[in-house]
């Protein structure tokens, strides 16, 4: 019988101390230099621990970092999109062969790394990635604007992660869906799933997401409705508030048996394509087959055109990225057809489609008034207004 789809690279990582080996790198810690990550660099370390970032096994050296950026894969020749970096300032850098302790930003013990490179962080390289041409970058790309920002100096090598959640009594730990890609591929094959689809969001699931969700289980054996709760920009849903809307959600409108809600401890990027591919290259990691790539995924502002995130599937090697990519048009519940459409399956008609800008929809929640159920479930419209009336 036909297992799980394998991890990226062939094997999947897991770079988690067992308890026997925590305690001793716990003793060692005390006597060794430690960096403080950032939380995007947090959130990086307990993705390449649990194997979501398979094939790394710590911070990318330089090969991976240029290769990365210059032809989207790492030096091994697996698709990459993404630099996974440790950024310092150049004082603070540990040196080749040393051992160093990295704090989270809470100042938990998270991992200890065997310093394996330090070379300088060429930033405005990394930059690039966010931008389709040079001319793109104003000086706002959230992502651009946070790399330009980071430390001077890039320390890699491999990491050994002593605390996997290092908020684990926080509001946003969700121990209970924290869920490793080695219990989800448990998960499924105890489910007897073969086919899986992922969806990514870093937002409450309104009509239109639900749709692809709902298209998806038309074609796959499961669901795995997977949130991004790690690092967002400001202005983002909490992801204990998405997390509520979720569930509502799932209980009100999916079917328990085909559905699984699970959360991926993932900083956000905002890198569209580039970052679809992440996104997607991880999924695989987890053990999903199919993923879904709607408008503008992992967008922001307008540096990407619409179908960008999807077109980028085209460019890759389809044997290496394995994971098929389930590529959705705009959809929008018609006011003619009566259901959600997209330009694929319905005519467009000028004012048929139920339209809300985000800032229509915030300024309807602070007041307290639920958007139209075409647009929103009214469950998840009543989460959405607690959060946003709360003094
Ligand atoms: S994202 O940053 O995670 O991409 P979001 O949570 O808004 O943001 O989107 C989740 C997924 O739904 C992405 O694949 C996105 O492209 C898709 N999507 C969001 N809104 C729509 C829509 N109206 N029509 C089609 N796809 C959509």
């Amino acid at each position: 019988m036909k297992g799980l789809i394998a991890p990226h690279g062939g094997k999947l990582v897991n770079r988690i101390a067992d308890d026997k080996r925590k305690a001793e790198l716990i003793k060692e810690a005390e006597g060794l230099k430690s960096i403080t990550l950032s939380a995007k660099q947090s959130c990086d370390c307990e993705m390449i621990g649990i194997g979501a970032f398979s094939p790394l096994t710590g911070f990318m050296g330089k090969a991976d970092f240029n290769s990365v950026i210059d032809s989207m894969k790492l030096s091994d020749g697996n698709a990459w999109p993404i630099p996974i970096t440790l950024a310092v300032n150049a004082a603070d850098a540990p040196k080749v062969g040393d051992r160093v302790a990295l704090k989270a930003p809470n100042g938990v013990l998270q991992a200890v790394m065997t310093v394996e490179e330090v070379y300088p962080h060429d930033r405005e390289k990394e930059a690039t990635i966010f931008f389709n041409k040079p001319g793109d970058d104003d000086g706002q790309h959230p992502g651009a604007e946070a790399v330009k920002k980071e430390g001077d100096t890039c320390v890699a090598g491999p990491i050994e992660v002593v605390t996997v959640c290092v908020d684990p009594d926080g509001p946003e730990a969700f121990l209970d869906y924290r869920l490793t890609p080695a219990q989800t591929r448990a998960a499924f094959e105890a489910k007897g799933w073969k086919t899986i689809a992922a969806f990514q969001t870093r937002n409450p699931i309104h009509r239109a997401h639900e749709y692809l969700c709902k298209c998806a289980q038309e074609i796959c054996d499961g669901l795995l409705i997977h949130p991004l709760v790690g690092e967002t920009k400001p202005g983002d849903i909490p992801a204990s508030t998405r997390m509520d809307c979720y569930k509502v959600l799932i209980d009100n409108y999916f079917v328990a048996e085909r559905t699984l809600l699970t959360v991926m401890p993932a900083a956000m990027r905002y890198a569209g394509p580039r970052e679809a591919v992440l996104h997607a290259l991880i999924r695989k990691n987890y053990g999903i087959t199919h993923f879904i790539v709607g408008r503008d995924h992992a967008g922001v502002g307008s540096y990407y055109g619409t179908y960008d995130a999807q077109n980028i599937f085209d460019e890759l090697d389809a044997d290496n990225v394995e994971i098929e990519p389930l590529k959705f048009e705009h959809a929008a519940f018609s006011k003619k057809a009566q259901g959600m459409v997209s330009g694929k399956t319905f005519p467009k008609i000028e004012g048929d489609q139920v339209f809300l800008s985000g800032t229509k929809v915030r300024d309807m929640l602070a007041k307290g008034e639920r958007p139209p159920g075409e647009f929103t479930r009214p469950e998840v419209a009543d989460i959405l207004i607690a959060w946003a009336t709360k003094g």
